[in-house]
């Protein structure tokens, strides 16, 4: 498909630069030649001699190099490509290249082209959605220059959001989108949940004894916080309820945070009707029966905890109610018989699907960033192997789509006005 053309690769530099050399590895696979230019600091995440290796063609770095020059000067760089990408695109390169700067050999090659160029940006989700970031990437979407991403999900920095680089089988599609004369948007990911309405819960709940101090659990949220994430990409209006935890409200999503099983129950309630619910959080079973006014003073005995049980916000979204989604998904956190406890969970709450997992101490899950997951539906379990939560959450969110894919097809109501 992509024997006889030429692809200039600019490698800038970001954390998402391993992924370029299975970028070149694939482009070459398919008959393309591949030329590479790295950027000063694109060669503090990959090995010229890995990209060269890959490429079987030297790499191309300096602007003055008289080597370079003689051989290969800046304007053939520019000139003998068919298409030129940039990926990982860093938002200093795209910075540059909306302002017209060429101060290094990667500015300058970009300057310099009549060729088509192609951006696979990739940043931290802040640096994506900074409002300097939008305007350049709008001005060079402006001057003809198309782009392929950036995914949600998880990002090298632990955050969630916009931002991680498109992969390269994606990048790939584009090209050889743009080769038969398809705009690069025709390889962007389908959004296979448009038109549908989510609900995630994610994260633990504090119950108060008093105004300093609370009953919880280790809940994160990276598993919850990434489902939101992946259902928002998959093109879902997705809310998130959102326990208290350390990461970032993912982008694209709204969220709403709550503190007890109490709020976050309400907020749950406030957001219905959805067409899918998945319960992610872990909600604290009980609560200090009551909550002292003032922090409790340490004289004397310990006090005594009185304990009454939560609202059951899983059960509560799961009855048969007119307001019922049309899948509730539930999580079933064990340290112990995973399935014969997460079956049971299925049909005591009476949910459609069951993610059950492994959280003894031993498994890392709680607070970890990877997931070994059985998805237990009415009559069949569905063991995955381990993988990333955002891997998790794409798996899901897939099998989500399915399931509404398969509802339409049975002309079953799934929201179309969102
Ligand atoms: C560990 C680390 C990771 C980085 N990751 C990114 C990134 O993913 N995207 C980005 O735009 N900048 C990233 N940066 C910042 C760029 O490397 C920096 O802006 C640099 O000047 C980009 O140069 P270049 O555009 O010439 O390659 C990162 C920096 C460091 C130290």
């Amino acid at each position: 498909m992509l024997s006889d053309k030429n692809i200039l690769l600019v490698i800038a530099g970001g954390i998402a630069a391993y992924k370029s050399l299975d970028l070149i590895r694939r482009l070459r696979d398919r008959g393309a030649g591949v030329r590479c230019v790295l950027t000063d600091s694109g060669a503090q995440f990959v090995t010229p001699l890995s990209v060269s290796a890959l490429a079987s063609e030297e790499v191309y770095r300096d602007l003055f190099s008289l080597t370079d020059e003689s051989k290969m000067g800046h304007i053939r760089l520019s000139r003998e490509a068919d298409l030129i990408v940039v990926a990982p695109a860093t938002a200093n390169l795209m910075a540059k290249m909306a302002a017209g700067l060429a101060d290094d050999l990667a500015s300058t090659v970009l300057l310099a082209t009549n060729k088509p160029v192609l951006l696979a940006p990739a940043m931290n989700v802040h640096m994506w959605e900074h409002p300097a970031t939008r305007r350049n990437l709008a001005q060079l979407h402006g001057d003809g220059i198309a782009s392929v991403g950036p995914e949600i999900g998880e990002l090298a920095d632990g955050e969630y959001g916009a931002g991680r680089m498109a992969e390269p089988a994606t990048i790939v599609t584009a090209i050889e989108a743009h080769f038969a004369g398809f705009p690069a948007d025709a390889a962007a990911p389908p959004r296979p949940l448009r038109g549908v309405r989510a609900l995630v819960t994610s994260g633990p709940t504090h119950e108060a004894l008093d105004p300093v101090r609370y009953l919880s659990n280790r809940s994160s949220g990276k598993q919850g916080h990434a489902i939101a994430a992946a259902l928002a990409a998959a093109g879902a209006e997705t809310i998130l309820v959102a326990g208290p935890t350390a990461l970032a409200d993912p982008a694209d999503v709204t969220t709403v945070h709550a503190e007890s099983a109490r709020e976050m129950e309400a907020a749950c309630l406030e957001a219905l009707p959805v067409d899918v619910a998945v319960c992610a959080a872990a909600v604290a079973d009980w609560r200090p029966a009551d909550t002292a006014p003032g922090k409790i003073k340490k004289d004397g005995a310990p006090p005594p905890i009185d304990l009454v049980e939560n609202p059951d916000i899983l059960a509560g979204l799961a009855a048969d109610t007119e307001q019922r989604s049309a899948l509730v998904v539930g999580f079933a956190a064990e340290t112990g018989n995973v399935l014969e406890h997460a079956r049971r969970k299925l049909e005591r709450k009476r949910c459609d699907w069951i993610l059950a997992n492994d959280v003894s101490a031993a498994s890392g899950v709680i607070g970890g960033d990877s997931n070994t997951v059985h998805l237990i539906t009415a009559d069949d379990t569905d063991s995955w192997p381990a993988l990333s939560k955002a891997e998790v959450a794409s798996r899901l969110v897939a099998r989500i789509a399915d399931h509404f894919g398969a509802l339409e097809k049975t002309a079953a109501p799934v929201r179309s006005d969102a």
